[in-house]
């Protein structure tokens, strides 16, 4: 699920074929390109990777300056060849790329087969390309006119490239829902779903706004437009930030690992500027601009899904623990659907690392209508949760390219510890000395997560004993009942092996049954918390024969004696620990994988960025 464009002075192939390979941490299963070379459209796609792209295009020419490439994620009929994009309209004139979903397609479908009109594959994309040609054919208008009459005329999802073969200097795209950026070089334009693919090129930016399209032709400014009413927007052009270099491997095998190694650095950036302990202040504008609203609200509620939905499982710990400010969390995509009560003294918090979760962003807009204060934690910066939110805070932990998240939830649990301890603080329910304690633990987390990675080899050794289970729980209390469930999701996500998490004291309602000696457990039981009852549990699933793997802290002897093997991790306040017992989960996780020969980065199935519900 992503696009790439190029008009311009250049050679359009590499370009795009180097910004899909950019995008493929979104996930896909299948890629695709067409390039007009001055003559004629080529067009090649296939199943699999843009590294097959790349050979089965040697078959067509791959000249060309103007060209459309894309990533596809299906919704739509299987992953295969035909069902690929682009995808020509029946004149073979128009050409198209498309992220998301249209909804009502059937029946366009049927309208325009009616019309003679025929179908090679099963997406809901190449009906838009027929409808938009249909359109330009009947009332005899350009391009970009009949591309807004014809998105009038869909229900549902999109980013959209399309060009004609007969005006090969212009470009047209339209967004809603799905992202789309525009990258601004000098007498040439890039398209892309984020910045990363042109980076390189330009660093100015124009991200379209839902509803929105844009005319982009060689040697003009650009037109933007609502879909809509037709009525003239404005490009704002951004100059980004964003560092080439920090989006390539800087010597790691995996994206995944140099992540989870970066996790110090990404910790420190997260606080960074916002934590003065020396001062005991915490600095948040968004926080301090909406101060009322936090203190007069009934009830936080967080939406997020994935592992951001994990990090509102930490929160709602933190809030009620520290701030005494009562939390729900709630999946997005149930939120949105169930009709929820909610007031304007309501905030609602959405995490999101990308910023673009289609269900979050729903969710979002339905707390919105209702009155609530809407506060997001995004990491990346100008996404449409950053951009449609009422405030906000970044989580700055820089791009997360690896599909499985790591960096990106130690983060968010840092924005959210930060935003609880200031809540607790202007609440007046922390004393002086308590407050302080913990601004100094906290700017003492990245150096304990950086002696938590220095298990690192005894892990790949463990990683080793494990690698063939084809079942394995994970445990925790507390605090670490989230990161238990987020251990869970890691290896079921990259290794492909069944895991589950569970509060550790609900075993015995149900998972002890799958105990025995095949079974791997996974257990936190750092001293912290409910380290007595923990250990009730870990006895619990020794006698019944289950191999016991315990995260605990330093120094500990009482869980060594009954676990198979110990990993260890600093001590801290209780509040922090998921910041340093999450760290092994993630390294298990991925040695796991790269034994079993995972495509670790690009676990089957999954996709970065999920921009279809
Ligand atoms: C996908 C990703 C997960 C992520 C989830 C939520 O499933 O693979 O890693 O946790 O989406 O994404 P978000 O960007 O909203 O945090």
């Amino acid at each position: 699920c992503g696009i790439v464009g190029y008009i311009g002075h250049r050679e359009a192939f590499p370009i795009i074929i180097k910004g899909l390979q950019r995008l493929e941490y979104r996930g896909y299963d299948s890629a695709g390109i067409a390039l007009y070379d001055g003559s004629q459209i080529n067009l090649s796609k296939t199943k699999g990777k843009v590294e097959d792209l790349q050979n089965k295009a040697k078959e067509i020419s791959q000249a060309g300056k103007i060209g459309i490439g894309h990533t596809r994620w299906a919704t739509h009929g299987v992953p295969n060849d035909v069902n690929s994009h682009p995808h020509y309209s029946n004149s073979g004139d128009l050409v198209i790329i498309h992220n998301g979903i249209i909804e009502n397609y059937e029946a366009i479908k049927q309208e325009l087969t009616k019309r003679g009109y025929t179908f090679q594959s099963d997406t809901d994309t190449e009906v838009l390309v027929n409808l938009i040609e249909e359109v330009k054919k009947t009332e005899d208008v350009k391009l970009g006119k009949a591309v807004q009459i014809a998105l009038n005329q869909v229900v549902g999802a999109y980013a959209i490239a399309v060009f004609d073969k007969r005006k090969p200097d212009e470009i047209v795209v339209a967004k809603l829902g799905s992202p789309l950026a525009i990258g601004i070089g000098e007498d040439e334009f890039f398209i892309a779903s984020d910045a990363s693919p042109f980076i390189e090129f330009t660093n100015n930016a124009v991200y379209l706004e839902d509803e929105e399209m844009a005319i982009i032709r060689l040697g003009k400014e650009i037109k933007l437009r609502k879909i809509k009413d037709d009525a003239v927007a404005y490009p704002r052009i951004l100059e980004l930030q964003m560092n080439l270099e920090e989006i390539e491997k800087g010597g790691y095998d995996h994206f995944m690992l140099k992540e989870i190694y970066e996790q110090p650095r990404a910790i420190k950036d997260t606080y960074r500027g916002r934590l003065l302990a020396d001062q005991g202040l915490i600095r948040m504008a968004g926080i301090d601009l909406n101060m009322e609203k936090f203190l007069n609200a009934n009830r936080i509620i967080i939406v997020a899904c994935g592992t951001s939905w994990h990090a509102g499982l930490v929160a709602e710990y933190i809030f009620e623990d520290l701030a005494r400010i009562p939390v729900e969390v709630e999946y997005a995509s149930e939120f949105r659907y169930r009709n929820p009560v909610i007031t304007d003294k309501d905030v609602l918090i959405a995490i999101s690392q990308s910023g673009e979760t289609a269900d979050t962003l729903a969710a979002i807009k339905l707390a919105k209508d209702r009155g609530a204060f809407v506060f997001g934690v995004c990491n990346v910066v100008g996404s449409s949760i950053a951009r449609e939110t009422d405030a906000g805070a970044y989580t700055h932990a820089g791009p997360e390219i690896g599909v499985a998240s790591t960096k990106a939830f130690t983060t968010q649990i840092t924005v959210l510890t930060l935003m609880a301890l200031k809540l607790a603080k202007a609440k007046g329910v922390f004393s002086e000395t308590k407050y302080r304690e913990y601004l100094t633990e906290l700017e003492n987390i990245p150096s304990k997560v950086e002696k938590s990675l220095e298990s690192n080899t005894l892990i790949e050794i463990i990683a080793d004993v494990y690698k063939d289970s084809t079942n394995c729980l994970y445990l925790g209390r507390g605090y670490n009942f989230p990161v238990a469930l987020e251990g869970a999701l890691k290896l079921k996500e990259i290794s492909y092996i069944h895991a589950e998490g569970y509060p550790a004291a609900e075993m015995k309602h149900g998972p002890i049954a799958l105990i025995d000696e095949h079974m791997p457990v996974f257990v936190i039981a750092t001293k912290k918390g409910h380290y007595e009852k923990v250990v009730s549990n870990i006895q619990e699933i020794k006698s019944r024969k289950g191999k016991i793997i315990a995260i605990v802290t330093e120094g500990d002897e009482q869980v060594k004696e009954l676990a198979d093997h110990v990993i260890e991790v600093p001590e801290t306040l209780e509040s922090l620990t998921p910041l340093l017992t999450t760290i092994p989960l993630q390294l298990l996780s991925y040695h796991i994988a790269v034994m079993r020969g995972c495509n670790v980065d690009q676990p089957r199935n999954l996709a970065k960025s999920v921009t279809v519900e």
